[in-house]
């Protein structure tokens, strides 16, 4: 990656001296005559005037892999037809539209058209359950939701007296066809076909665009804001770490309701005009190795569950499908350990990155850079623009460590254009929770003495569930609502391929009794709730909960319970009197 600047800064109107490079791609950005710019514009209508319109902007292969391509013609002509029909239900500027749509054309079409309305992008996980949908977007405060037509009837139909901000619902007929939307909602196809394109709203680079729910550990999810000006960030690194132009084929696996996706899943690669692949089917080597080949996928990034699921399939398989075209491959969201980037170099031919960022700090800020050496097993170094450092908490000050090779928590210094504006919560954005200046990560890491940062791991509790990070205060708070559970806590397992899952310990009120059948009719419970993949998989009965002298449940003592597969009324070692508070 290029070496940065020293003055290089992202602060509005702080650069008065030479032109630095934000400022030049800012410029290269802006489609409006005031200088500003909207990241549904310059992610679609700024490649026509380039005269790129005709070229595949989105591709997406469906469960079959039926193939349905969009055109950046199409896609800028059908996001500013969306953008008229938001404005025309009285969306106004910085209202939340929440998304739940699967890898559909429809799903690059709201992103955009939600952005070109001065609207917030707020995409959900189609896996979750009726429950933390209903939350998410409750505190989003969203006026409208675009969702797939099964989706809404599963999951979001009996929440909408419970949501009074929701105004209007436009459903969506996945497989491209129209549906017969019910009283209370609107048919999506049918209103952006009717609709005369309208002009991107000219958004300050300032103004928020992007809102993605992180679990926090205390309890509700966070909803962290993005503004228009992250885009200078996901084009920057689309550029520089994945060499992003307009003849790549992009595909990144991630979900469409993690930040991953919308980062680097759509406004990284259509920001730099490439085409970005989006596959319908969770992870499958054999498919998934198919695809890489058969679409000359150029540059690709997913997560290492995948790659371990695609380890486990053995590299004679990898190897049977290489792909001529793949140039880079990189990996987010958990540690990447050395066999597995070994192994990816092995089995893909090409460099394969470990990437770091959070929901938090917008895009990549450390990665094992293509043009640096890279150093398997570590994060990679911060990327140029970025100031980060490792620190220790003293009291309510931050020390900062500079001797090598000591642990201490990942801290990054705001003014990177990606870092969040803010949290919503409960309505309300908060401040970013800067200390001594600095925003702390949560994560524990240490720096060698040539720069590259190793993960050390979460200095919370959050369960790593694939690309999930699942908050067990959440996933208790909803399983409390069944009627025979007293007590519940909720830990992560280690797992050989989603690296944890949650598993959950609980006691029971009197009158019930434990067993397989009350157990499997509270699992089913969870999983009706919470979705699939954030319901617990294990559930164990126990007569009380771990906790501390605060009242806190000691997690380390059920994880270690975890571990050990405990039998069900097993009573726990509890060390008294406990010490912890
Ligand atoms: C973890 C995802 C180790 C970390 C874009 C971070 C990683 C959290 C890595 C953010 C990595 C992400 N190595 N751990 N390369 N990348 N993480 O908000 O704990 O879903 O704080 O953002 O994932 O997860 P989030």
């Amino acid at each position: 990656m290029a070496s940065s600047k020293s003055s290089d800064t992202v602060n509005e109107g702080a650069s008065a001296g030479p032109t630095s490079r934000w400022d030049e791609l800012r410029e290269e950005l802006c489609t409006h005559p005031d200088g500003g710019f909207n990241i549904g514009a310059a992610c679609s209508d700024r490649h026509l005037a380039a005269g790129q319109g005709e070229r595949i902007a989105v591709r997406c292969l469906g469960p079959r892999m039926q193939q349905r391509d969009i055109s950046y013609a199409e896609l800028a002509d059908r996001s500013s037809r969306l953008a008229a029909v938001l404005i025309g239900l009285g969306l106004q500027p910085g209202d939340t539209v929440a998304v739940l749509l699967r890898r559909v054309p429809e799903l690059f079409v709201s992103a955009l058209g939600v952005l070109k309305a001065g609207g917030v992008y707020c995409p959900l996980f189609a896996t979750f359950g009726p429950g933390p949908i209903r939350s998410r977007l409750g505190l989003a405060q969203a006026k409208v939701l675009i969702v797939a037509d099964d989706l809404y009837a599963r999951k979001v139909a009996a929440s909408r007296a419970a949501l009074p901000d929701l105004h209007h619902v436009l459903l969506v007929g996945e497989d491209g066809v129209r549906t017969v939307p019910p009283e209370d909602c609107l048919d999506f196809t049918t209103l952006v076909e009717a609709a005369s394109p309208a002009a991107a709203i000219a958004t300050r680079p300032t103004d928020p665009a992007l809102l993605h729910f992180t679990s926090g550990t205390t309890g509700t999810p966070k909803g962290v804001v993005q503004s228009h000006r992250a885009m200078l960030a996901h084009l920057i690194t689309g550029r520089e770490l994945f060499g992003l132009e307009p003849d790549d084929i992009f595909w990144c696996t991630a979900d469409p309701g993690w930040i991953t996706n919308t980062a680097y899943g759509v406004i990284a690669p259509l920001a730099c005009g490439a085409t970005v692949l989006a596959d319908e089917a969770d992870i499958n080597p054999r498919r998934w190795y198919g695809i890489l080949a058969d679409e000359k996928v150029t540059a690709w990034y997913t997560t290492p569950t995948a790659i371990r699921a695609m380890m486990r399939y053995g590299a004679a398989l990898a190897r049977s499908y290489r792909s001529n075209s793949l140039r880079v491959a990189a990996s987010v969201g958990e540690p990447l350990n050395t066999e597995a980037v070994l192994w990816g170099q092995k089995a893909l031919g090409v460099p394969f990155l470990d990437t770091w960022w959070q929901t938090e700090i917008g895009s990549v800020a450390i990665a094992n850079c293509p043009s640096e050496t890279q150093r398997p097993g570590s994060m990679g170094r911060v990327l140029p623009g970025i100031h980060a450092a490792v620190v220790k908490r003293e009291g309510s000050h931050l020390e900062v460590i500079e001797t090598p090779d000591i642990v201490g928590e990942l801290a990054i210094r705001p003014g990177w254009p990606s870092m969040l504006s803010g949290y919503v919560g409960n309505g309300v954005l908060l401040g970013a929770g800067l200390h001594d200046g600095w925003y702390l990560t949560g994560d524990l890491v240490r720096r060698d003495a040539d720069g590259y940062y190793w993960f050390v791991g979460r200095a919370d509790d959050m369960i790593k569930c694939g690309g999930l990070q699942i908050g067990p205060f959440e996933v208790e708070g909803l399983l409390m609502n069944h009627p025979a559970l007293a007590e519940v806590g909720v830990v992560g397992k280690p797992d050989l391929l989603l690296r944890e899952v949650p598993v959950a310990f609980a006691s029971l009120n009197p009158g019930f009794q434990a067993g397989d059948a009350l157990r499997a009719e509270v699992l089913a419970f969870a999983r009706q709730e919470l979705g699939s993949a954030m319901a617990p998989r294990e559930l164990h009965f126990i007569p009380e909960l771990p906790k501390t002298i605060a009242g806190k449940i000691m997690r380390r003592v059920l994880k270690a319970k975890a571990v050990e597969e405990p039998e069900d009324i097993d009573p726990l070692p509890l060390s008294s009197p406990c010490a912890e508070v």
